[in-house]
């Protein structure tokens, strides 16, 4: 298998972490998510092991918890010496709940609200990542009024475009997060941040993309980013002591999908950063890194019951699953690739042709044309690589209940998120 956690067993069965998926699926139901924490740890490990060899540890790696947040990957990544970033007042009172210490807990996000930034700054989190002016203005006004000193840093948008490999100068302030440097709206931040009596500034932040395949835009970024730190240090005397460089990382969907070894990224992003602040002169400033879906992506697979499956001769073949979009809605949006494979049978060829439907009321295919061995009704099919942004994105449409999540490891699994209920569903109905 194209994933390291996944294996075919002697019966056939794929198994992930050591447990047999055709079991979990008889134990919890199906649709099932299942993380295996042995991959998540090992990724966290590598990152952290990047930042001893690249940085002698003066950087952090920090869990883009959007990807997937419950109280049981926070505690994961967190015991493997991760911050983590929330962007929401809901993943923020999860990571609490998770007993994640404040001080490791980064605020994003845009448009937070009145009462998100009240929460942030009362459970003292480290840092608010300030997306623009008005939100300044609020966070200014709340600190004033417990007269507290808030740690910011501030939103870029660096105009590097991650799919083309071009430092574009025009097109990334069309983006709805953060503010620009080549209009000269993040320097002016800065300045405004310096004069502020109850915000402190602690450096910047930018983020290019997510699911990218190539080094050299992390690099360029870097590379902006110090320019633009040695202009704010010639220009208003003020050494930033961190630089956030966000997440974005490629995973495998497939097989064919090529990933760069994420210790590569690391060290090419480092040589930039170390030659960058030699060239101005610069104390290098703590740098950080945001994954998210590099982080639980390739550890998540999602378990279905294969219902029925209807040919359509010289059309296509379509297999129902009991999922649908309301669990994944990635292919819906975006026609994201992922890979099937019937668990039961994970070991005999995919010659079969199909269309994954989901349950919904709705076209909702998960996969289009892709490859599996010839399903039967009530066999178990897994889609690989859901470990991010699928539980994340969930929902209730057509008011199907949202999976639950197995969390495995080492042969053993245990229940992380148990399934929910009509009751569940019917809760907020008054
Ligand atoms: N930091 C910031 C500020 C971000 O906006 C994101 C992702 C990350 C970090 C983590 O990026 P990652 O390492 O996961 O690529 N729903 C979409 C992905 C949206 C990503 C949004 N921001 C999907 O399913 O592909």
């Amino acid at each position: 298998m194209f994933i390291d956690s996944l294996s075919v067993g002697e019966n056939g069965h794929l198994y992930i972490s050591g447990c047999d998926t055709v079991e979990l699926a008889k134990e919890y139901g199906t649709p099932l998510y299942v993380m295996s924490e042995d991959k998540v740890r090992e990724v966290c490990r590598r990152y952290v092991d990047s930042f001893k060899v690249n940085y002698q540890g003066n950087g952090l790696p920090i869990y883009a918890s959007k990807a997937f947040s419950c109280k049981e990957i926070y505690k994961i990544v967190v015991d493997e010496g991760l911050d983590v970033e929330v962007v929401s007042g809901g993943e923020l009172y999860t990571a609490l709940q998770a007993g994640v210490s404040p001080a490791h807990i980064h605020f994003q996000g845009n448009n937070k609200s009145y009462q998100e930034i009240e929460m942030a700054i009362d459970n003292k989190v480290a840092d608010i990542v300030i997306d623009n002016l008005s939100e300044l203005a609020r966070v200014q006004e709340i600190s004033k009024d417990r007269d507290v000193v808030t740690s910011v840093s501030i939103r870029v948008k660096p105009g590097i475009d991650a799919h083309t490999h071009d430092l574009i100068r025009t097109g990334q302030i069309d983006s709805k997060f953060g503010v620009a440097l080549e209009n000269g709206d993040a320097f002016s931040m800065v300045e405004k941040i310096t004069n502020l009596s109850h915000v402190t500034l602690t450096g910047l932040h930018c983020h290019i993309g997510s699911q990218i395949h190539e080094i050299e835009p992390f690099v360029l970024a870097a590379k902006v980013m110090l320019d633009f730190y040695a202009d704010i240090y010639q220009k208003l005397d003020v050494t930033l002591k961190t630089l956030n460089l966000g997440g974005g990382f490629g995973i495998k969907y497939t097989q064919d999908d090529n990933t760069i070894p994420y210790e590569d990224y690391m060290k090419a992003v480092s040589k930039a950063v170390h030659a960058k602040c030699e060239q101005h002169s610069l104390v290098i400033p703590k740098i950080m890194i945001e994954p998210g879906r590099s982080v639980v992506g390739e550890a998540g697979i999602t378990l279905y019951t294969v219902g029925d499956v209807k040919e359509i001769p010289e059309v296509r073949n379509y297999v129902a699953i009991d999922g649908g979009m309301f669990e994944n809605p990635r292919y819906s949006l975006y026609k994201a690739e992922y890979t099937f494979v019937v668990a039961n049978r994970a070991g005999e060829s995919a010659d079969y042709i199909a269309s994954i439907a989901g349950k919904c009321c709705e076209t909702d295919l998960l996969q289009e044309h892709t490859k599996i061995q010839k399903p039967h009704n009530g066999e178990i099919l897994a889609s690989l690589s859901t470990g991010a942004y699928n539980f994340a994105m969930a929902s209730n449409y057509n008011r199907n209940p949202r999976p639950a999540v197995v969390v495995v490891t080492n042969g053993e699994s245990r229940l992380a998120v148990r399934r929910e209920t009509y009751e569940d569903i019917m809760a907020r109905d008054l």
